[in-house]
């Protein structure tokens, strides 16, 4: 396995974020987000990027992003739609080690909804966001080295399992 790289992918708000940025530092390494380097390289947010340009577009930059940073070193954390790719689940098995972080989505949405920053999350309630994550679960799984179930645990938990 290819451990250049590790990439965190899983539905948004699953805690990639975090986990990604303990463990970078856990291990010494760098941490890059996949949405961040969008909005560095776009000078708009996420949000802005959907409602002036539309998902697709935002699916090309991702890819581009992607791109880049597989040839980093270090911890990616991607945005919870990274897997929708073949493209970009074949890129990313193929040059690092490919972790999904598992959750509850009611869990989820019970701590994320009205964030205003996810455009994917408006409008939604419990049970549309929760049958959003269960039509994507078989690319989080398609894509990954390794799941980990975060729903029973900490923070701290989950990065010492992947470490
Ligand atoms: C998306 C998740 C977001 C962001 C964009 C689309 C998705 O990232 O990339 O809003 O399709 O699930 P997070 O997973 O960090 O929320």
């Amino acid at each position: 396995m290819n451990t250049k790289i590790i990439y965190l992918v899983g539905y948004m708000g699953a805690g990639k974020t975090t986990v990604g940025e303990r463990l970078a530092n856990l291990l010494g390494e760098t941490v890059y987000d996949t949405d961040k380097m969008i909005i560095e390289k776009e000078g708009c947010s996420i949000q802005d990027i959907f409602s002036r340009y539309g998902e697709e577009h935002f699916r090309h930059l991702e890819t581009e992003i992607l791109k880049e940073t597989s040839m980093l070193k270090g911890v990616i954390t991607t945005g919870g739609g990274m897997v929708l790719k073949e493209e970009n689940r074949e890129l990313m098995k193929s040059s690092g080690t490919v972790i999904f972080l598992e959750c509850n989505p009611m869990v989820i949405f019970s701590r994320i909804k009205g964030d205003a920053e996810r455009p994917l999350l408006q409008n939604k309630n419990e049970i549309e966001f929760s049958s959003l994550y269960e039509k994507r679960k078989p690319y989080y799984e398609k894509s990954a080295h390794i799941i980990i179930d975060t729903s029973n645990s900490s923070i701290d938990e989950v990065v010492s399992e992947i470490e």
